[in-house]
C-alpha cells in the first residue's frame, strides 16, 4: 500500500505536470516545521566587517563572516546569548549589567554564526523560509553568499523566504551576523541568536505564517467559535482549494467540523476562508482552568491535501468594567500580577522553554495570575507556558511608533499572539516620557491602538505610564490607563473625574530586598529584606497592595518584578550586577515576601517567620520578627516560651521584637480562633554537606530538556545554613552538560557559564545565603545523568537525573 504522503505527492506531480510548469519537479505536499537550534558555529566578529559586498552582486557576498572558513568557530546550541559568557567589567554599562557589549566593547559586540545544511532535491518546489523567533540585535542574514535582509528589533520574530535561494539536493550555508552594539532597554538584554530558529516549509498553497485566528463568543452557555484561515498560493499557477477545519477539545476529541467550498485561487494571491462551529457547555479558559482547544484547518488543493495547520486556542469572556475592574469569565476578576524581563542565572536571555515552565510555575506558587512582558515581545514558548499552566498576560510591544518599522513590530506581535488564551489586553508600550503627555503622543497612540482593534477586535489596550494624575496624550487615547506607581489620592480623583475609563496597576512596588539579608549594606550592595524598602518612585509590597486591593476599579496590577534581572542594579551601582526588585531571586529563589504575596493572593494558609534564626553575638540584641501570615492571629514563642499573641490585619503582618536566644522561634496561626498553621524557624549547627534537589529526576534525551537543581548547603540534621557561602565544584557524568550556574547574589562577579576552553577544570559557584542552581541539560542520547557537587570538608552531594528515550522535535540535520 503506497503511504498517505506518496500518494498526495503523486497527485500533486500529475497536478504539476498538467500545468507543464517550467520548473516542474516533484512536489511534497504538507507542512514541516523543522527547529534549527543545534550545530551552529559561533565568532566575535569586528566592527567594520560589513563593509563588504552586500549590495554588489547578487549571490557573491564578500563580507568576513560570508567568506570565513568557519572550521574554527566555537560550536553553539541555541538559544545562545553570549553576553552571559564573557566576564563582568566595571566599565560595563551599569543597566545591562556589566558586561563588555555595546559601543565600548566592540570585540565582544558583535558576533557571526553560521550553519551548514542540505535541502534534498525533493524539495524543489516547495516553499522554505527560516523564521527567527528573536534575536538580540540588529541581525543580518545570507544564506549561500546572498544576502536576505536585515532585522533590527531584538525582539521581535522575522523569517526570509529562501525558496529561490537555497541550493537543492546539496549543502547550504547559512550566515547570521548579531550586532548588539546598541541597545534596546535599560536592563540586561543578553546577544546573539537567543531564541528558536526553524526551517518551515510548505507547499506553494498553506497557511502563510500566524495565517489564522481564532476567536470565540459565549452566549447562554454555549459558545460560537469563529476561525478565519489565510490560505496563500505562492505557486506559478491557480488552484482549487477547499479548507476544512475541526474542532478538538483537550483530549483530542473532534467536536465539530466546518468544509468551505471550493474556491479558485490564483497565482500570488491570498485569501481567507471564515469557519464557525457551535461549542456547547465549553471549558471557559482561566488561570485557574487552563482549558485548551484547537482548530485544525486541512487545506487541498484540488485533492491533495497540502498543508494542515493546528491553532490551539481557548475559550473565555474578558473585559472591563470602570467601577469593577478587570472581569473574567463574567465575574470581577482580581489581577495579581509581576512584571518581568526575560534573564535568568546562568543562562541569560538564553532560557531552555522548560525554563520558562518553570518560572511561570513558581510564581503561580506564589498566588500570581498574570504576567506583563515589560517591556517587549516574549518568546513564543512563554506564551505557550502561560496558556497551558494558567496565567494572564499583559502582552507589551517595545516601543512607541508608527513609521513601518515600529507599526511592522507592533503588528507582528499581535499577529504572533492574537490566538493565545493567555493574553488579555495589548500594552502600546512603557514610560514613553518624552512624548506620553503630548499631543503627538496621543497621535501616535491612536493610531497604534486602532491597529490593534482592527488585528484583534477582541482585546483592548494600555499603556504603562508613569505620569501621576495625569488625563493627556496617551493616557487619554488608551482604553485601559495604566498606572505605572503613583499610588495615592491621584488615583482616586482620576477615577472620579473620569468615571468610564477602565484602569489597570502596570507596575507597581519597586520594592528592593536581597535574599536572606536583613539589614541595608551598602558595602556588599545588600539591602534587607524586610520589606521597607523601595526607591523614591516605589513602594513596599504592604503598602502598593493594600492600597489596590480596597480599590476594585483599579484592577489589580503588576508588581515590578516577579524576579531579579540583571541589570538596573538599583540603588547601589558597581559591584553591584542585578536589580534586586525581585520577589525572587534570579534563580527564582523566594525572598521572604514572596510570602507575603503568597499570604495574601494565595488560597492557601501561610504562615512565614523572618528573618532566619542565625545571630550569633547578637544574644540578648533584640531582633525584629515579622510574621507573613493569611491567618487572622499568631503566637510566637521562643524555645518555647510564648511572646504574645498577635493579631494579623487584612493585607498586613505581624510583628515582634524578640532578644535573639538561640534555638527554635516558632509560631502558631489561628483562623477564626482555631489552630491553622504552626511554623518554626531555628538555629543551625555549621554546613556539614550539600544537598542537590533536581525539580525533575526524570527528562527527555532531546537535547533541549533541563533539570533544574537547586543546591543546599544544609547543617548534620539537614537543616538549611542561612548564612552559608561555600564553594562548590560541580562534576558531571554520563548524558547530559551543565548550561548554567547562579546564587542569587545581586553582587556576584562569579561566572555563570564555564566554557570548554583549554583552561577549563570544573563548574564552580559559591553558595549564596546557604544556596546555589545549577541547570543541567540532557543530549539526545538516552542514559543517566550524574551530578556530584562538592566543598571543601563537607559531605558532597549527589543527584542522579534519568534521561528518558523520547522522540526529539524534528530538526534540521
Ligand atoms: C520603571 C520602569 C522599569 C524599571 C523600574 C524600576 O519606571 O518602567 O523598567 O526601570 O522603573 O523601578
Amino acid at each position: 500500500m503506497l503511504s498517505h504522503t506518496v500518494v498526495l505527492s503523486l497527485l500533486v506531480v500529475l497536478a504539476l505536470a498538467a500545468s507543464m510548469c517550467a520548473f516542474a519537479a516533484p512536489v511534497q505536499s504538507g507542512r514541516e516545521r523543522l527547529l534549527m537550534d543545534f550545530g551552529w558555529k559561533f565568532k566575535f566578529g569586528r566592527p567594520l566587517d560589513v563593509a563588504g559586498g552586500a549590495f554588489v552582486k547578487a549571490g557573491a557576498s564578500t563580507e568576513y563572516g560570508v567568506q570565513a572558513v568557519d572550521s574554527d568557530w566555537r560550536t553553539v546550541d541555541l538559544p545562545h546569548d553570549w553576553v552571559v559568557e564573557v566576564p563582568f567589567v566595571a566599565n560595563g554599562d551599569l543597566s545591562h549589567g556589566c558586561r563588555p557589549v555595546g559601543k565600548a566593547f566592540p570585540e565582544t559586540s558583535i558576533g557571526w554564526y553560521a550553519r551548514r545544511f542540505d535541502v534534498p532535491k525533493e524539495d524543489l518546489g516547495r516553499r522554505l523560509s527560516i523564521e527567527f523567533d528573536g534575536v538580540f540585535r540588529d541581525c543580518r542574514v545570507w544564506l549561500n553568499g546572498y544576502y536576505l535582509g536585515r532585522s533590527e528589533s531584538g525582539y521581535s520574530p522575522f523569517a526570509f523566504d529562501i525558496t529561490d535561494y537555497a541550493n537543492y539536493g546539496g549543502s547550504n550555508r547559512l550566515v547570521v551576523r548579531v550586532d548588539a552594539t546598541q541597545f534596546e532597554g535599560w536592563f540586561y538584554e543578553g546577544a546573539g541568536i537567543y531564541r528558536h530558529v526553524w526551517l518551515t516549509k510548505t507547499a506553494p498553497v498553506h497557511v502563510p505564517q500566524w495565517g489564522t485566528f481564532v476567536t470565540s463568543e459565549v452566549k447562554g452557555g454555549s459558545a460560537k467559535v469563529t476561525a478565519h484561515v489565510k490560505v496563500a498560493n505562492d505557486g506559478r499557477e491557480p488552484a482549487d482549494i477547499t479548507v476544512t477545519s475541526t474542532i478538538l477539545d483537550a483530549d483530542g476529541k473532534v467536536l465539530g467540523r466546518a468544509d468551505s467550498p471550493q474556491g479558485k485561487l490564483d497565482a500570488s494571491k491570498e485569501t481567507e476562508i471564515v469557519q464557525t462551529f457551535d461549542v456547547p457547555k465549553p471549558h471557559l479558559w482561566s488561570p485557574e482552568t487552563p482549558y485548551l482547544y484547537s482548530v485544525v484547518s486541512t487545506v487541498k488543493s484540488g485533492q491533495a491535501e497540502v498543508d494542515r495547520y493546528t491553532t490551539p486556542f481557548g475559550i473565555r469572556i474578558i473585559g472591563f468594567d470602570p467601577d469593577k475592574g478587570f472581569i473574567l469569565n463574567g465575574k470581577p476578576y482580581v489581577l495579581k500580577g509581576t512584571c518581568n524581563h526575560q534573564d535568568h542565572a546562568g543562562v541569560g536571555s538564553a532560557l531552555p522553554d522548560r525554563l520558562q515552565y518553570y518560572r511561570i510555575q513558581r510564581l503561580k506558587e506564589m498566588g500570581c495570575n498574570a504576567y506583563r512582558t515589560s517591556h517587549n515581545p516574549p518568546t513564543p514558548e512563554l506564551l505557550e507556558a502561560c496558556d497551558r499552566l494558567g496565567m494572564l498576560v499583559m502582552d507589551e510591544n517595545r516601543l512607541l511608533g508608527t513609521t513601518p518599522e515600529y507599526i511592522g513590530q507592533f503588528e507582528d506581535l499581535i499577529l504572533r499572539d492574537r490566538n493565545h488564551p493567555s493574553v488579555f489586553i495589548w500594552s502600546i508600550g512603557n514610560e514613553e516620557w518624552a512624548v506620553q503627555d503630548g499631543e503627538g503622543g496621543a497621535r501616535i497612540a491612536q493610531t497604534m491602538c486602532d491597529i490593534a482593534h482592527r488585528l484583534d477586535p477582541t482585546r483592548l489596550t494600555t499603556y504603562a505610564g508613569n505620569n501621576g494624575g495625569r488625563y493627556e496624550g496617551v493616557n487619554k487615547v488608551v482604553d485601559v490607563r495604566g498606572w505605572n506607581y503613583g499610588v495615592g489620592p491621584d488615583m482616586d480623583d482620576y477615577h472620579k473625574a473620569h468615571p468610564q475609563q477602565f484602569q489597570i496597576g502596570t507596575e507597581q512596588a519597586s520594592t528592593l530586598g536581597t535574599r536572606g539579608e536583613y539589614a541595608n549594606d551598602p558595602g556588599r550592595c545588600f539591602m534587607s529584606a524586610y520589606d521597607d524598602n523601595q526607591p523614591d518612585w516605589g513602594r513596599t509590597a504592604e503598602n502598593w497592595w493594600k492600597f489596590f486591593a480596597q480599590r476594585p476599579y483599579l484592577s489589580g496590577g503588576f508588581v515590578w518584578t516577579g524576579f531579579d534581572y540583571r541589570g538596573e542594579p538599583t540603588p547601589y551601582s558597581w559591584p553591584a550586577v542585578s536589580s534586586q526588585f525581585g520577589i525572587m531571586d534570579t534563580c527564582g529563589f523566594a525572598k521572604d515576601n514572596f510570602y507575603y504575596y503568597q499570604a495574601w493572593w494565595s488560597d492557601r494558609t501561610v504562615l512565614h517567620i523572618l528573618p532566619h534564626w542565625n545571630w550569633p553575638g547578637k544574644e540578648g540584641k533584640p531582633i525584629d520578627v515579622r510574621c507573613f501570615t493569611n491567618c487572622d492571629e499568631v503566637e510566637l514563642f521562643l524555645n518555647g516560651k510564648s511572646l504574645g499573641k498577635k493579631a494579623v490585619p487584612l493585607d498586613s503582618h505581624a510583628r515582634w521584637s524578640v532578644d535573639y536566644a538561640p534555638g527554635e522561634l516558632s509560631a502558631v496561626g489561628y483562623k477564626a480562633g482555631k489552630v491553622a498553621a504552626n511554623a518554626k524557624i531555628e538555629t543551625t549547627g555549621p554546613p556539614a554537606a550539600v544537598k542537590l534537589i533536581c525539580d525533575r529526576t526524570e527528562i527527555n534525551a532531546d537535547g533541549e530538556d533541563i533539570s533544574i537543581v537547586n543546591v543546599e548547603i544544609v547543617d548534620s540534621k539537614g537543616r538549611v545554613v542561612p548564612t552559608a557561602d561555600n564553594d562548590i565544584t560541580f562534576d558531571l557524568a554520563g548524558d547530559g552538560r551543565i548550561i548554567g550556574v547562579g546564587n542569587g547574589s545581586p553582587a556576584s562577579h562569579e561566572p555563570d557559564k564555564f566554557l570548554d576552553l583549554p583552561e577549563f577544570r570544573s563548574w564552580e559557584r559559591k553558595a549564596f545565603n546557604g544556596l546555589a542552581q545549577i541547570i543541567v541539560q540532557s543530549t539526545k542520547k538516552a542514559g543517566q545523568i550524574s551530578l556530584r557537587a562538592q566543598s571543601e570538608s563537607l559531605q558532597p552531594g549527589i543527584a542522579v537525573v534519568k534521561s528518558r528515550e523520547c522522540q526529539p522535535r524534528s530538526s534540521v540535520p
